[in-house]
């Protein structure tokens, strides 16, 4: 981490950053339990661990003035009819928010509150995405074969809760039909008040 201003570069064809200070990869095995379809998951389990995205950060204080930020890249694939996406989480502290920029490829931000409203906006290169304080938000790769490549940007001290989304997914999902992608209710979700 450094101490004074600093400058680097994400550049094509990889947009790995030109300085980071760590670097998340999330495989299959990772997503345990976020697939609709079990047993695609299991199947594609039992032939390898296969990468499903990775994150470089660049390390700050994790304090309100700070800003984290870095380059997230989802691979192409899907499980069932369901993309490759992200894990997806609420900050921790609920109201701090983020901003996305997205470099390459083609998806999908999904995105809900915890009162159960929901939003899906697309991911192209030069579009940005203002996630705003209290929706937790998803990446899902709909391009069958480029990556998705997104700049993030978001509060020192917003934290990660993947708790919530784990037990039951987003109410939206993401999922091929005839070729392209589809919104479409998740039959795993209920309303907050029915939980
Ligand atoms: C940080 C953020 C992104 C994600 C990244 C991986 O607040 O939203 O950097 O962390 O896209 O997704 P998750 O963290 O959901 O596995
Ligand atoms: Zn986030």
């Amino acid at each position: 981490m450094k101490d004074g201003p600093y400058s680097f570069e994400i550049k094509k064809p990889n947009y790995i950053p030109s300085q980071y200070d760590n670097h998340i990869t999330r495989h299959l095995s990772n997503m345990a339990g976020q697939y609709l379809d079990q047993d695609d998951f299991e199947n594609q389990l039992a032939e390898g661990d296969n990468l499903l995205y990775e994150v470089y950060e660049l390390k700050r204080p994790e304090v309100a003035g700070e800003i984290l930020h870095g380059i997230s890249i989802v691979h192409p694939g899907k499980v069932g009819q369901e993309y490759y996406m992200t894990k997806g989480h609420y900050h921790t502290v609920l109201a701090t928010a983020e901003i996305y920029y997205t470099l390459q490829g083609q998806g999908y931000m999904v995105m809900e509150t915890p009162e159960g409203d929901w939003s899906v906006e697309s991911l192209s290169p030069g579009s940005v995405l203002y996630v705003p304080p209290r929706w937790a938000h998803r990446s899902v790769n709909i391009d069958p074969t480029q990556d998705l490549v997104m700049f993030f940007a978001y509060p020192g001290d917003a934290g990660h809760n993947y708790a919530s989304i784990e037990t039951q997914g987003f109410r939206k999902l993401v999922v091929e039909v005839d070729g392209s992608a589809a919104v479409v209710d998740n039959p795993r979700w209920a309303p907050p008040e029915s939980r």
